[in-house]
């Protein structure tokens, strides 16, 4: 798909399918003024009979004779007085429902001039045109590589979208949510893939690929060998009953200055969680090939960094390896010494993201960090607090916490913060180590996160809990991207520039 910005007037800009804006109250928009003209007032006509509503997320696609366009596709976008950056994306979410199966090879899409409410951060033209070409992005988006028969060709291929102007500052934006929506859908590509080809070192493979395909990204994979010689035994614990092994997978960006501390990513890799010993039930078991999905996620990150370039580093790490019963698996009862020296007692092996990332979580001490953020579908208890809109946060640092809150919000893609008060750990407690790995059945996503804040004591340090916000179950099954766009927000937000 060919995405381009564009300051042309319309009544030159010839094409297969125009799209303007028609508020359900308020003041029409100037680009929408000007297609009612050039058609003769039939929008206006329309508008009056009752079949062009405005309602927000309502389509209607108009043939035309006489202009330059070959259609208009009015897209309703709600009343002015109430229009959040949210309702727009509804409506442009519905605008590119119509476009993406639509006979229209190309389109002209004139809907950044339509006014939002909210902060000068999310109502901008700026800030609209990276939503739009964000959102364009992951509307777009089709996993069809594992059917032996491919769906008919997409007819449009090219799309513009009208702007006040064409300098940088708008360009950038606009290229920025196209970047962040392409990182959105290789995470998804990554979470999408089936666990019998996406393993650890199918992943390690990918990281390795993005570093020849991006000059400013290297990769550096560890093996299991290396990481043995590095203490991660508990990292090993969970890989030691597949016959894939473990891989510890680093990626290195560099925009900013030498002496600039990194900004940390860390992923949970599990590229698929049986649960081990403590094995799941059957039901739905297919769904944690996604329990690589916080791994995924720093791909995507990464993806998009590398093609927006800002004035920071990033180092990402991605722990992976598959959660498998076997006879040389991890029992329930087994204690190791974790790269940090501190010893784990496992008393459940369906546990292991904590486990995994423990050690990913010392490891990273090394790059002096400016922040560390890890992300893993971690618990069941996630889904059950917070549902699937919002991304637990847990942190050991207020600002951070606050400002990965702002970031998620201004992207649309939120995050709610949970305690990590001291009176959880004790849960932890065990009586044969200086820790078990399950805090029973209470506060399942802040044991769970206390467990991690344990070897992450020397930094700042924010951990994302997106086991309700990675994917979607039931119909629309598949990954959901997230949460690419916040920590995009995020990083962007002090790249400064
Ligand atoms: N990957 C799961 C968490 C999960 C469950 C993510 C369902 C998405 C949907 C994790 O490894 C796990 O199994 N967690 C256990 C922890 C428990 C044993 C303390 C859980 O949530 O049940
Ligand atoms: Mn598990
Ligand atoms: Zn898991």
């Amino acid at each position: 798909m060919n995405f381009t910005l564009s300051s042309k007037a319309l009544s030159s800009s010839r094409t297969d399918c125009l799209v303007v804006a028609v508020p359900e109250k308020g003041d029409w928009p100037a680009s929408t003024t000007q297609a009612d003209e050039a058609l003769g007032g039939q929008l206006k006509a329309l508008q009056k009979n009752g079949d062009l509503t405005g309602k927000a997320g309502s389509t209607l696609m108009l043939p035309v004779n006489d202009a330059p366009w070959s259609r208009v596709l009015v897209v309703g976008t709600g009343a002015d007085k109430d229009r959040k950056p949210a309702d727009y994306r509804k409506a442009l979410i519905a605008m590119a429902t119509v476009l993406k199966d639509g006979a229209a090879r190309n389109a002209v899409i004139a809907l950044a001039d339509t006014p939002l409410n909210g902060d000068d951060a999310v109502t901008s033209e700026a800030s609209k045109l990276r939503l739009i070409g964000r959102t364009l992005e992951e509307q777009l988006y089709a996993f069809t590589g594992f059917k032996s028969e491919q769906p008919a060709k997409r007819k449009l291929a090219k799309v513009t979208v009208v702007a006040s102007g064409a300098g940088k500052a708008l360009k950038d934006a606009f290229n920025l949510g196209l970047a962040t929506g392409r990182g959105m859908n290789f995470t998804r590509d990554l979470g999408n893939t089936p666990p019998n080809v996406c393993h650890p070192t199918w992943l390690a493979e990918r990281a390795q690929q993005l570093a020849k395909e991006h000059d400013v990204i290297k990769t550096e994979v560890l093996d299991e060998k290396q990481m043995k010689k590095l203490g991660m035994n508990s990292l090993l614990s969970v890989s030691a009953g597949s016959a894939q092994p473990a891989r510890l997978i680093v990626m290195e960006y560099k925009g900013g200055k030498s002496k600039d501390k990194p900004y940390v990513l860390v992923g949970k890799g599990i590229t698929f969680d049986t649960g081990g010993i403590s094995l799941k039930p059957g039901e739905g078991m297919d769904e944690m090939k996604y329990d690589m999905g916080g791994a995924a996620a720093v791909f995507g990150t990464m993806q998009a960094i590398a093609e927006s370039k800002p004035k920071i580093n990033v180092v990402a790490v991605v722990a992976a390896a598959e959660n498998m019963p076997s006879g040389t698996a991890t029992r329930p009862g087994d204690i190791v010494t974790s790269m940090s020296g501190q010893t784990i007692e496992i008393l459940n092996t369906d546990a292991e993201g904590r486990l995994v990332l423990c050690d990913a979580l010392t490891y990273v001490k090394k790059y002096n960090p400016e922040v560390v953020v890890d992300m893993a579908t971690l618990t069941g208890a996630c889904i059950i607090a917070l549902g699937h809109h919002a991304t637990g946060l847990l942190s050991n640092n207020d600002e951070l916490a606050d400002d990965l809150l702002a970031a998620g919000e201004r992207a649309g893609d939120r995050a709610w913060r949970l305690p990590l008060w001291d009176e959880y750990q004790s849960q932890l407690d065990s009586n044969f180590a200086d820790m078990q790995n399950i805090g029973g059945r209470p506060a399942g996503t802040i044991t769970a996160a206390c467990f991690l804040s344990r070897f992450a004591k020397e930094y700042r340090w924010a951990h994302l809990d997106i086991a309700g916000t990675a994917w979607n179950s039931g119909k629309a099954k598949g990954a959901t991207g997230r949460p690419v766009p916040l920590l995009m927000d995020y990083l962007m937000s002090h790249a400064g520039k």
